[in-house]
């Protein structure tokens, strides 16, 4: 989908403005599902989904107006009008895919509590979702227990899934009385014997789920969540064996839900369809098994399309929320009908499609290390001949020698550095060197830019990309970058009327070395590296992390004590303004000492008597007591980033 832009009447030219080759560059042409936008100062634009001609609002607006709150980067942004937007897409996805297919039952939405378990997201889920009957799937007791701390409409389900105790079972079935809808969805054999206990307990009757584990595997990442190895739901003689006993225990009329999960972003709808008809088959024989099934649940994995390419590969999915509800609903209804079975309800369990797109993460760019020199040193009497050879090659470079200037500049480098090692070069005849080399990389690097084919030269051109630390922890904030190479999208929020001068990859603020971004979408394709602005003397540059609102939250880690970061949840206005609905103050250093068992107040302590003992040795001063304990306590108090 093209990005929002202004008709202004003018004929097309065949030169894109600035902005338009910055849309493209980035490939938020792509990604950007017409959500964002350039505007004429070149700040990338936020536009409100629910709203068709709504204004662009700036996000360095946004960031700025936050900034003047003392909200500060990094920070997470949760744009709540994107959620909205979501959660319709899929509930009226399916409405108007069963309208379209007669279909008979209706579609509940269960929201996995797992892929966003913030307060803040789960409440406006249900705000959202309410008109919907839009209901929430538990994965653990912790889930469950924030499930029944909400007031849900009388429709709506409450999926209980996952390895479940007796405690588990006890609390969701005594919800009953409470009219809430707990399904347990049994994961095993040896679930069944509890239910049966605790039915007996309370005498009340559960709402009873199966899983079943389905032999059609998906592609992508979650690949192993699917087919004969997955670790969950019963295979077809466990079914077999369940059926029989809730059978003899009277209790086969409780048996109303079938479940099965694929794993998350399946990258090819057409899996979704095979898997889909193989869940009906199991609804059809456990139907005719006796089991009065009423819904079909087929759990997550609607994808993001992350990089925009809408193909069946990582990162990307070859189809729309509308097309994954159409082929569900179409497959379900042939199904059911072939087998003379009355249309469930339909039920799945998007996290992912709801979520991940209503959250960004952005932070600033601390400095950069540059792999670049502006000039070269000119020669001097007595250089070493290596020396002479490498300045020479500056003379040289030309579009059609980028290989071997490249070639040449290396060798002769890397002979200058074994002559530093073995003392023959002094460190200043060792830094002219580098110098040079960096100044001759500069000069193929810009001319490598004006050629459209460079993929000889790539991957030596990606190693000399520049690096930019910035103010955020992938660990925490982007934690699927690091453990199973997730690509979100990645762009500069200012300057996008200018054409970034630099490559750079993103390194983070903590001291690990795979605290780094190296891969970047792009309009045409994945790159080792991003196109990025010249940092300037002045202005805070900003980068955006999009999609980031599903998973990420909770799977994020302290490492390095880096703790969460700033939270803010906006509303768009209309009149290109936002409401701040909510903020959530990033952790102190003294919240994350507590959770790595320090008490903030022992710290202190400490520190004051370490200060007391420097004192009475006569090692500092006395005034320096009061300055040393303020640094400290100030600290503990503190923000855990880059201030
Ligand atoms: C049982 C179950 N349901 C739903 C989901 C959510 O999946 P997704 O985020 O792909 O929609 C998951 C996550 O993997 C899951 O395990």
């Amino acid at each position: 989908m093209a990005h929002h832009q202004k008709d202004t009447g003018a004929i097309p030219s065949e030169v894109p403005s600035p902005a338009e080759a910055s849309a493209t560059l980035y490939g938020l042409d792509r990604w950007g599902q017409g959500h964002f936008s350039i505007n004429e100062a070149g700040d990338l634009c936020l536009h409100n989904p629910l709203r068709e001609d709504g204004p662009a609002i700036s996000l360095p607006q946004i960031t700025k107006d936050l900034l003047e709150q003392g909200i500060h980067a990094p920070l997470l942004l949760r744009v709540t009008d994107f959620l909205e937007y979501e959660i319709a897409r899929v509930n009226e996805g399916f409405a108007e895919a069963m309208a379209r297919n007669d279909y008979r039952g209706s579609y509940r939405g269960a929201f996995p509590i797992k892929v966003n378990q913030q307060a803040q997201v789960v409440d406006r889920i249900l705000e959202c979702g309410r008109k919907y009957n839009y209901g929430l799937e538990a994965g653990s007791k912790p889930e469950l227990v924030i499930a029944l701390a909400h007031s849900l409409p009388k429709e709506a389900l409450i999926v209980c899934n996952g390895v479940k105790d007796y405690e588990f079972i006890r609390l969701a079935t005594l919800a009953r009385k409470l009219d809430f809808n707990t399904i347990i969805v049994l994961e095993s054999p040896r679930e069944v014997d509890t239910v049966i206990e605790v039915a007996r307990e309370l005498d009340v009757e559960p709402m009873l789920g199966v899983r079943v584990k389905l032999t059609q595997k998906i592609g992508g990442n979650w690949s192993e969540s699917s087919g004969d190895r997955s670790t969950f739901g019963m295979n077809t003689d466990q079914l077999v064996a369940v059926i029989d006993k809730l059978r003899d225990h009277g209790l086969l009329h409780c048996l109303r839900l079938q479940h099965s999960h694929l794993g998350s972003q399946v990258p090819d709808v057409n899996d979704v369809r095979r898997a889909v008809t193989e869940a009906c088959r199991y609804f059809v024989e456990l139907t005719r098994e006796g089991a009065p099934l009423t819904h079909l649940d087929l759990g997550g994995g609607l994808g993001v399309d992350y990089t925009g390419e809408r193909k069946a590969v990582e990162n990307s999915i070859n189809y729309t929320v509308e097309e994954y509800a159409s082929n569900v609903v179409e497959t379900v209804t042939y199904a059911m009908d072939e087998a003379d079975i009355d249309h469930p309800v339909l039920v799945t369990e998007s996290g992912r499609a709801v979520v991940a797109t209503s959250s960004l993460l952005i932070f600033n760019v601390l400095e950069a290390t540059l792999y670049d020199a502006p000039s070269a040193p000119p020669a001097e009497e007595g250089d070493h001949h290596l020396m002479s050879d490498l300045l020479a090659v500056g003379s040289y470079v030309t579009a059609a020698r980028l290989q071997e200037c490249w070639n040449d500049a290396s060798y002769y480098r890397n002979e200058l550095r074994a002559l530093f090692r073995r003392g023959t070069i002094d460190l200043r005849q060792m830094a002219r060197a580098e110098r040079v080399y960096l100044h001759v990389m500069a000069k193929i690097r810009a001319l490598a830019a004006r050629q459209e084919d460079t993929s000889d030269i790539d991957e030596e051109l990606a190693k000399m990309a520049d690096i930019y630390h910035c103010n955020f922890s992938l660990f925490q904030s982007l934690p699927d970058v690091w453990a199973i190479d997730q690509i979100h999208p990645i762009m500069p929020l200012q300057r996008l009327g200018e054409p970034p001068s630099r490559r750079a990859i993103l390194a983070d603020i903590t001291c690990d070395s795979d605290g780094k971004i190296d891969r970047f979408i792009l309009g045409d394709g994945v790159s080792p590296s991003l196109p990025v602005h010249a940092l300037g003397e002045v202005d805070p540059y900003y980068l955006g992390v999009f999609f980031v609102g599903a998973y990420q939250e909770t799977l994020g880690d302290l490492h390095n004590l880096f703790g969460d970061t700033n939270v803010a949840t906006i509303q768009l206005r209309g009149d290109g303004g936002f409401d701040l609905l909510h903020e959530q103050e990033g952790d102190t250093i003294s919240e994350v000492l507590d959770y790595v068992e320090y008490d903030p107040e022992a710290c202190i302590k400490a520190f004051r008597s370490l200060v007391d003992g420097a004192i009475s040795a006569g090692q500092i001063k006395r005034t320096d007591r009061q300055l040393l304990m303020r640094a400290y306590r100030d600290s503990i108090s503190g923000y855990t980033y880059y201030e």
